[in-house]
């Protein structure tokens, strides 16, 4: 009676459709069918935002206001319509890192290469669909240093009731690494650009925004993750930080590697994480049957592998447990949590250069009939990087602080590459390259020296806007090899438009008799950014089947600042759907 009596109200019948609708607005993803892709919108307003970290208030570039910036949500196959409105002093460009851009390379992001700048009160629709890929992915500003602070997370989850290859999580928790400079930071890449030497470091890392209880003034700024006892939590690992590579760990507990670059894995425990700028690492964290008398730190702090001062501090964060308890002696016990035993992880030498070598080993793909590795068996061009650092020679009007008049620059091939005024993609879809870029890349270093011995007495770099020239579905094998040129150093690679395969890796000087036969061509990591070791080389392979012009560089900001990038242009295929579609009406302009 009752029951009946509550279908035929009317106002119950408006307060259902109202819940429905509102349901609908938070889970748009509710309203569709089962496998079809949805369109989903968000509005990022580029505005200053004071601050305050470290005892200190400034006044910095954020997506609405926040920082990090917001998630971003999306299921493989949906449509992403991501509206940026510029609303600071300053050029804006937002990069989606990882996201394949799938005949969207218009919507890439990165500055002077798939398009012009976003300038001050003017907009641009980035629009993309994510295809074939689930995991974690970040977006960050694609301009000068602007991403030190916008950055936030990309969640894609699976379609709709496809479950992951891994236990179903409790919960899932990104944990986004940066890192934080008292001064502005584009008043320290601009000063370092003008005395020719190296910028300054940073005075902080973050986990979500906040430095931890290591730092003056920091212990209310610390990420805490209330746990409960016996169960799965899924940690989405981001590395937003600037310019280091991290460790992470945390305390007691064992982490399972389930997913990076948004690529699934082959599960592997692990105490300790390595995860470079512009790597992403999805981890499955179980908690302790029962309550431990403990409260347990997540620590992160850099591996350092090169010559260059660094910021060597340490960020930590809290995993603190919930006791199920009656809500009577909530406050009492929440008093005794205060005072439980801090429980600190070891974290491995802060120059433990075997360790990479031994984690990225352990990465590999999950190479089932569900989710092959099609990683490309036959090679149609192979190339061979030298990644290092160099020296240029500045004018004499400059009077750059190195030896000689001389600045710190960084080159692949011994081109250090420059941004051209207007972008590449735009120069090359229009056929007007002229005066914009060349196309002779070096496909070999222009001289051989022993790259990880002694470095040759001339340092001195080429400056040059040089791309690479690939036709459609040319197969890519390309040896990143590091130099000891001012100092060896681990360079993280980060190709846009494409995942590689990461087939070989090894220490010294890259070896092409005896090397390619020990490659991995069955099960190799599947990622967008490969830490190139220090002293030593990586192979990777990919396949250039997306037309566009794609950015390769380090992602270490002060690298990539240094030249330390360089292109591929990937012409159409002859069919239709193998070619770029012409630029959106509201592409910004130069
Ligand atoms: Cu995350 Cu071109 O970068």
């Amino acid at each position: 009676m009752a029951y009946s009596f509550l279908l035929s109200s009317p106002t119950f019948l408006k307060a259902i459709f109202f819940t429905l609708c509102a349901i609908l607005w938070v889970f748009p993803e509710l309203a569709f069918a089962k496998h079809a892709g949805i369109t989903r919108h968000y509005k990022f307003d580029i505005k200053l935002q004071k601050v305050t970290r470290l005892c200190q208030t400034k006044s910095i570039v954020t997506v609405n206001g926040q920082f990090p910036g917001p998630r971003i949500i999306a299921r493989e196959g949906d449509t992403l319509l991501i509206k940026v409105a510029n609303h600071v002093p300053n050029n804006i460009t937002i990069h989606w890192h990882g996201i394949r851009q799938l005949r969207s390379g218009w919507a890439d992001g990165p500055a002077y290469v798939t398009q012009c700048p976003i300038q001050t009160g003017q907009t641009y629709l980035y629009n993309f669909t994510v295809t074939g890929q689930r995991g974690t992915l970040f977006w960050h500003a694609h301009i000068s240093w602007l991403r030190a602070t916008v950055y936030g997370p990309i969640v894609i989850l699976p379609k709709r009731n496809v479950p992951y290859p891994f236990p179903q999580p409790f919960k899932e928790v990104p944990i986004i690494f940066g890192e934080w400079w008292k001064a502005d930071t584009e008043r320290v890449i601009n000063q370092a650009t003008q005395t020719g030497l190296a910028p300054n470091v940073s005075d902080a890392y973050t986990m979500n925004g906040l430095p931890g209880p290591l730092y003056n003034c920091s212990a209310k700024d610390t990420f805490k993750l209330k746990v409960k006892p016996g169960k799965t939590y899924l940690l989405r690992l981001v590395n937003a930080a600037l310019n280091n590579e991290l460790f992470f760990s945390v305390a007691n507990h064992t982490l399972t590697v389930v997913e990076v670059d948004a690529v699934y894995v082959k599960p592997f425990k692990t105490q300790t994480i390595l995860i470079t700028p512009g790597q992403t690492t999805n981890v499955l964290l179980r908690t302790k049957p029962k309550a431990p008398n403990a409260t347990f730190v997540m620590a992160a702090r850099p591996y350092i592998s090169g010559p260059a001062a660094f910021d060597n501090s340490t960020t930590t964060a809290l995993l603190e447990y919930e006791k199920a308890s009656s809500p009577n002696d909530k406050k009492k016990k929440n008093n005794n949590r205060n005072k439980l035993p801090l429980v600190r992880p070891v974290l491995p030498q802060l120059n433990d250069t075997s360790f990479p070598f031994k984690y990225n080993q352990k990465i590999r793909s999950l190479a089932n009939a569900k989710f092959p590795a099609k990683v490309p068996k036959a090679v149609d061009r192979k190339f061979f990087f030298t990644v290092g650092l160099g020296l240029g020679s500045c004018s004499k009007r400059q009077a750059c602080q190195g030896p000689n008049n001389t600045r710190v620059l960084a080159a692949i091939n011994n081109v250090s590459f420059v941004l051209p005024n207007t972008a590449l993609l735009q120069a090359h879809f229009f056929n007007k390259t002229k005066g914009v870029y060349t196309t002779d890349f070096p496909a070999n270093p222009p001289f051989k020296f022993n790259y990880t011995g002694n470095p040759p007495s001339n340092m001195l770099v080429n400056t040059g806007t040089k791309v690479v020239v690939l036709p459609y579905k040319t197969s890519v094998e390309l040896v990143l090899q590091d130099t000891s040129i001012i100092g060896a150093e681990s360079h993280p690679l980060h190709l846009h438009g494409f995942n590689f395969f990461v087939v070989g890796l090894g220490s010294g000087n890259f070896d092409p008799k005896k090397d390619p036969s020990k490659f991995n061509l069955l099960d190799p990591a599947e990622r967008n950014t490969v830490g190139v070791p220090s002293g030593g080389w990586v192979a990777i392979r990919f396949l250039a089947d997306n037309p566009g012009v794609w950015f390769m560089h380090c992602h270490l900001e002060v690298h990539t600042s240094w030249g330390l990038k360089m292109a591929w242009v990937v012409l159409d295929g002859k069919r239709p759907h193998q070619k770029l579609p012409p630029p959106p009406s509201d592409l910004p302009k130069c």
